[in-house]
Formats: structure tokens, C-alpha cells, sequence
């Protein structure tokens, strides 16, 4: 019996890449952005006029709505970036070249993204006083042993920066554990919560983060082109500025202000994109993540009870935990007859509408370490606040029409054979 197509017929397109950028947006970024492009216009802290005074006090709006989801202290920590990459560039490099005269040792670990891995790899590469170790990780799980991150601690260890959730299985690590590690040692703890925050409770007082770099335009639901670091107080003392420039305030002095945040943002922000990001956050403090959170481990537990349950699909392997714990809605999925995975993807876009993501995912020892590197990759599901169990099902029962005759072990019920 060859499994059929899905009953359902994919009515639209099923946004199933929110690791890539998170679709669609709640209403309210739309409408804050513009209303930003509509009614002000004007660049923030760049004039004492009502449009610019408006402008700045939005943005700084953004700075309290961030600090409130994640606890943070001082709203002008808020470091606002391009993405999560420019993020962890300036709390790697500002930590890594404050120390240019003693020797500086960095950790991180295998299933790290390469906006950590390569600032880590071109710093130990430009400067010998920089060395680094990369801590291995479960291959079944993707977890790291907060033990192995202690063993690779040496006295002139200067950072430890670690990725929240996996973009590749979904995987959480123990980071209050590891936070409380590094506490202990005086190592200021950076924390790449990428896939993380806006999805998962994130504390910086629980979790002894001292340095948070996250993306805008995924968790947060604002648009591309925003990011942020944030800055626990006290850590700035350790880092250095890696750019300069204007800033609109004691505009009179050759050097960069010291104060926080203008030492650390030079030249006119992504003003529409920050306010776009503010109504994202709102959005989600109004939902609160706790909410989200339970949203998305329904959805994570569908998933996986329709591929290791229901399906019984047995070329399909998925990555990462297993169950529902230390996990979230990120799935690697590989299927035994599509050699290339990019395959899947076309297949599942081209005949069911579903839009995936292929390949390494710029996390190439991730991939290492769950043993797909030398296969391609995998193919990538990923949901969002929006994602709805129907997608979920869907998914599964286009993946079971997707696996190969000869492999087909037990079509799902809904499908029909012709
Ligand atoms: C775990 C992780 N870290 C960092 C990044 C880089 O994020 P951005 O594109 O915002 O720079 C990504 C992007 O997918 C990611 O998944």
C-alpha cells in the first residue's frame, strides 16, 4: 500500500522556518512601524524636537519591555544590534581585546552556531594570547555537561559563551547550572538566546547570564535587522568599545561617551525596526511566555508523539531529546532515501506547501555531533506562537506520504490509499 498525499490539502503556505526569522508578525508590529514611518520619521536622541523626543522615548520604551522579560536591572544595558551575530561580536571581542597584554582562554561548546564559533575561530587565528576549547556534547541529546564546561576552566579563561537552544535539535541547555559555574569563577557568562527568548522563560538573575545576545526578528516577533546585548552592570568595566562613533550626546569630545548605552551604539539606530520589536515584546508580555512556552511544548509533544508514535515511519529519524524535556519546537528530521536533504524540503514545499529549512544550518559541529554533517545536514521544522496543531498534523502526515514505498512500515490512518 504507497501512503498518499495528506487528506488536507495545504490551503496556504505553512510558515514552519520561524528559527530562520519568525512569520507572521503580530498585527501590532505592522501597525507601530507604521505608525513610526507615518506620523514621526525623526531620528531618536538626534533632536530636541517633539517628532525626535517621541522617537528616542519609544526606543527607550523597548530598552523597560526587554528588561521586564527578561529581568534585567538597568534598561540602558540594552545594547540595541543588527541581529544576534553583531551582538555576540561585541560581547566576545569587547571581552576577548580588553585583555590584549595577558593571555585570554575562551570555551564554548559543539553545538554552538558559527556567529560564536567564527568570532572564537578568527580571534585565535588574529592574536596568539587568545586560545579557546570547545566542549563536546551528548551525541544523542545535544546536551552539554555543566562538569565538562568546569574541567575546560583555566585560570586565564576570560569568557564562557554558550548557545540557549539549539537551532538544529531544539536542545536546551542547562545554562542557570553552567551561569552559576562560571559565577563561581568570576567568568562573565554570554549567553547566544537565539532560539530562546520570547520562546522559553529566560531570567538573567536565575540563570547567571552576564551578557544576553538575542535576535529581534525570531522570538521577539519584531522585524529583521534588530538584535540586542544586553550587559549585566558592572561587566562593561571588562569589555572594550569595537566601534565608535556619533552618538548625539557630549558630541563636544573626541572620545566615545562612557555611559551606557551610547558607548556601546554608535550612529543612528533601525529606528521603525525597534519600534516594531517594542510592539513584539509587548505582544508577548501581554501573552506572557509562560503561555507561549505551554503553546509550544503542546505542539513539540504532537510532533513527537506523531513521528516516534502514531507513524511508526522507519526510515524517519529526528534529533536532539527525544521527549519533551530539555527541548523545544525545533525539529531535525532526516528520512533514509533522501540523500540530499534539501530534497525533503523541495518535496514537502512543492507538493504540501510546507516551508522547512535545509542543510547545516550554520552549526556545522552541531551537525557533527548528532553524526548528519557528513550526510548534508538535515531537513529543519521549526514553529512559532502561530504554529497550530492542524500544522503539526499536517506535517506529519506529509512527512509519512514522503517516505519512500519500500521503507513505508505503517501509514497513518489519515492516509487514504488510492
Ligand atoms: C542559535 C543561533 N545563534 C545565532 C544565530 C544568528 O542569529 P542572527 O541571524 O540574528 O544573527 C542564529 C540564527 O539562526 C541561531 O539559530
Amino acid at each position: 500500500m504507497t501512503p498518499q498525499p495528506p487528506a488536507t490539502p495545504a490551503a496556504s503556505r505553512i510558515y514552519l522556518d520561524n528559527a530562520a526569522t519568525s512569520f507572521p508578525k503580530p498585527r501590532a508590529v505592522l501597525e507601530a512601524m507604521t505608525d513610526y514611518a507615518n506620523r514621526l520619521g525623526a531620528s531618536p536622541g538626534r533632536g530636541a524636537y517633539a517628532e525626535a523626543r517621541e522617537s528616542a522615548q519609544l526606543m527607550n520604551q523597548c530598552r523597560q519591555r526587554l528588561c521586564q522579560l527578561f529581568n534585567g536591572q538597568d534598561p540602558n544595558h540594552v545594547i540595541f544590534t543588527l541581529n544576534t551575530s553583531d551582538a555576540l561580536n561585541m560581547a566576545i571581542r569587547g571581552i576577548a581585546l580588553a585583555s590584549m597584554t595577558s593571555p585570554c582562554h575562551v570555551i564554548t561548546t559543539d553545538m554552538d552556531h558559527n556567529s560564536v564559533l567564527r568570532p572564537f575561530n578568527a580571534l585565535c587565528e588574529q592574536y596568539a594570547h587568545i586560545t579557546q576549547t570547545r566542549v563536546a556534547c551528548d551525541p544523542q541529546t545535544g546536551l552539554v555537561d555543566p562538569d565538562d564546561i568546569r574541567a575546560a576552566i583555566k585560570p586565564h579563561t576570560k569568557l564562557i559563551a554558550i548557545v540557549h537552544g539549539s537551532n538544529v535539535t531544539g536542545t536546551l541547555q542547562p545554562i542557570a547550572q553552567i551561569g552559576a559555574i562560571a559565577r563561581e569563577h568570576d567568568i562573565p557568562f554570554a549567553v547566544d538566546a537565539a532560539q530562546s527568548l520570547g520562546h522559553t522563560p529566560v531570567d538573567i538573575e536565575r540563570d547567571n547570564i552576564d551578557l544576553l545576545a538575542a535576535p529581534g526578528h525570531k522570538g521577539l516577533l519584531g522585524p529583521l535587522g534588530t538584535g540586542f546585548l544586553y550587559i549585566r552592570p558592572g561587566i562593561e568595566k571588562r569589555m572594550v568599545t569595537t566601534r565608535e562613533g556619533g552618538t548625539g550626546s557630549i558630541s563636544d569630545r573626541d572620545v566615545q561617551p562612557d555611559f551606557l548605552p551610547d558607548r556601546f551604539e554608535p550612529g543612528s539606530h533601525n529606528a521603525i525596526g525597534i519600534i516594531g520589536l517594542s510592539a513584539g515584546v509587548q505582544w508577548i508580555l501581554d501573552q506572557t511566555v509562560e503561555k507561549l512556552w505551554e503553546h509550544e511544548k503542546t505542539l513539540t509533544r504532537a510532533m513527537i508523539d506523531a513521528l516516534s508514535g502514531d507513524y511508526q515511519l522507519p526510515g524517519l529519524t529526528y534529533y536532539g531529546p527525544q521527549g519533551i524535556k530539555n527541548r523545544g519546537g525545533v525539529f531535525s528530521i532526516r528520512i533514509d532515501g533522501f540523500d540530499a536533504p534539501e530534497t525533503l524540503s523541495e518535496q514537502l514545499e512543492n507538493q504540501f506547501g510546507i516551508l522547512t529549512r535545509s542543510g547545516i544550518h550554520c552549526a556545522p559541529h552541531a551537525h557533527r555531533t548528532i553524526n548528519t554533517h557528513h550526510l548534508g545536514g538535515t531537513t529543519r521544522f521549526s514553529f512559532g506562537p502561530f504554529t497550530t496543531l492542524q500544522d503539526i498534523q499536517y506535517s506529519a502526515d506529509a512527512l509519512a506520504a514522503c517516505v519512500p514505498p519500500q521503507t513505508s512500515r505503517t501509514p497513518h490512518p489519515s492516509v487514504t490509499s488510492a
